[in-house]
């Protein structure tokens, strides 16, 4: 497959549906002396913690290549571009603003308002200043005062540039695989964290977001959560059950308490009865109601019955599997799409990320990969499937611009519809990139 083609009269295609690409500033950025440092610099230096024993130190040397990076973007014939702010390269550690880091962003939005190309702020993807991890990080509820108190500042000086805010991207991943399985930075370990980190981050958007409303009322505001729709590996009642109860521990978990200030029970049941985290108020700021929520849908899993833990996902994933080893699977995006619909009174949604990893490789100068177009063409037909049905979606991001610094996997896995070489910093479109452009040149016209 060489191109990606929407169907006339598509919902896609109205003037008013939103493509973009997305990236996040710690896996692109670089320019590492030029901001403190965050908790995923410490995390890199730990043996063993990133596949490839790489850092964000260099990444794809966005700092120094942003107008670079911006044109190549212009050039795909985006509406929209989602990037994260670096906390610690804008505030320091006594909570002033550094005015390097400030520029490097006023720039960027300039820029891209200059080209025409809507930016989408994200203002948390997981790189929490280090200096905040040594007082607790997410356990330590006094962390969202200090995300308060950052959106407050950032959102101040950013003024009229942003079209859109979000406050966190995917909370689940900061405190579950951050505080509780560890293997995301800060990399702690302990059953109980997870929730706790939860709350507390939940806590912390709805504090941003009350600053967003009164300081930005004009942009669209919001939270990007993640979702991976759970599916019973049997019509047995028991993987029936382990598939709700894993949906409602991993994926209601944050969307109930945002869209109607509640915890799913499952939940609930885990916080400590006498010390639980959730204090008079908490709830009803968490619940605010956002202009957009973004979702981030990569794949599904399929559970059965755990005596233990209630649920686990099987090993034995159904083909085809992306270079993560996760299933390609777009029905996924129209089912939990329409579940979310049918559960929940929603706000407009946009698709912040979708996209997978493939073993690309620069043969002639060319990247050429198909399994990609493949993926982003299967995964819009779902998205619009679940328009057509009802569901009020505005936009959709391609994860990722870049080739980037993939976590815990380190450089080993791509996911950009353009290559990057990180020994010369080369850029070369990939076949996905081009398709995703043509696509977006032929909706101009
Ligand atoms: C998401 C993250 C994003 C990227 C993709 C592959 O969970 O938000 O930064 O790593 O996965």
């Amino acid at each position: 497959m060489t191109d990606i083609q929407i169907p006339a009269h598509s919902p896609l295609l109205h003037p008013d549906f939103c493509f973009g690409t997305a990236t996040a500033s710690f896996q692109i950025e670089g320019g590492v002396a030029h901001r403190e440092e965050c908790i995923w610099d410490r995390f890199c230096q730990r043996e063993g913690a990133i596949a490839d024993g790489s850092n964000g130190d260099l990444a794809c040397d966005h700092f120094h290549r942003w107008r670079e990076d911006l044109a190549l973007l212009q050039s795909l014939g985006v509406d929209a571009y989602r990037f994260s702010i670096s906390w610690p390269r804008v505030m320091d550690a006594a909570g002033n603003l550094r005015q390097e880091g400030v520029d490097f962003y006023l720039n960027l939005l300039d820029e891209l308002n200059t080209l025409g190309i809507k930016p989408f702020v994200t203002l948390y993807h997981w790189d929490l200043p280090q200096h905040l991890e040594d007082k607790g990080g997410w356990l330590n509820r006094d962390t969202a005062y200090r995300f308060q108190d950052y959106v407050h500042k950032i959102t101040q000086v950013f003024g009229k540039r942003v079209y859109s805010y979000v406050t966190f991207n995917e909370p689940f991943c900061s405190a579950y695989l951050g505080y509780e399985i560890g293997i995301h930075a800060p990399g702690i370990v302990g059953s109980e964290n997870g929730k706790l980190a939860g709350h507390h981050l939940l806590l912390a958007h709805g504090l941003g977001l009350q600053v967003l409303k009164q300081n930005s009322p004009d942009t669209l505001n919001g939270i990007v959560l993640n979702i991976t729709p759970a599916y019973p590996a049997s019509d047995a009642e028991q993987d029936v059950k382990a598939a709700m109860l894993a949906d409602e521990s991993l994926n209601q978990w944050f969307f109930q308490p945002v869209l109607q200030g509640k915890y799913p029970e499952s939940v609930l049941a885990q916080f400590p009865a006498d010390q639980s985290p959730i204090k008079d108020g908490d709830l009803a700021l968490i619940a605010q109601q956002n202009d957009f929520i973004g979702i981030n849908y990569y794949s599904r899993e399929i559970y059965q019955h755990d005596p233990v833990s209630g649920f686990a996902a099987i090993s034995d994933k159904p083909n085809p599997l992306t270079d993560m080893g996760w299933e390609i699977y777009p029905q996924g995006l129209t089912d939990v799409l329409l579940q979310l619909h049918h559960r929940y009174s929603l706000p407009p949604l946009m698709i912040t990320e979708n996209g997978a990893a493939m073993v690309d490789e620069v043969q002639q100068g060319e990247v050429n990969d198909v399994e990609r177009v493949r993926y982003i063409q299967q995964h819009l037909l779902a998205l619009e499937a679940a328009i057509k049905q009802g569901v009020d979606v505005q936009g959709y991001f391609a994860w990722s611009l870049l080739d980037n610094f993939e976590w815990a996997e380190g450089y080993k896995k791509r996911f950009g519809i353009v290559h990057v070489n990180y020994e010369t910093q080369q850029r070369t479109l990939k076949l996905s990139g081009k398709a995703y452009r043509d696509m977006l040149m032929s909706r101009k016209c």
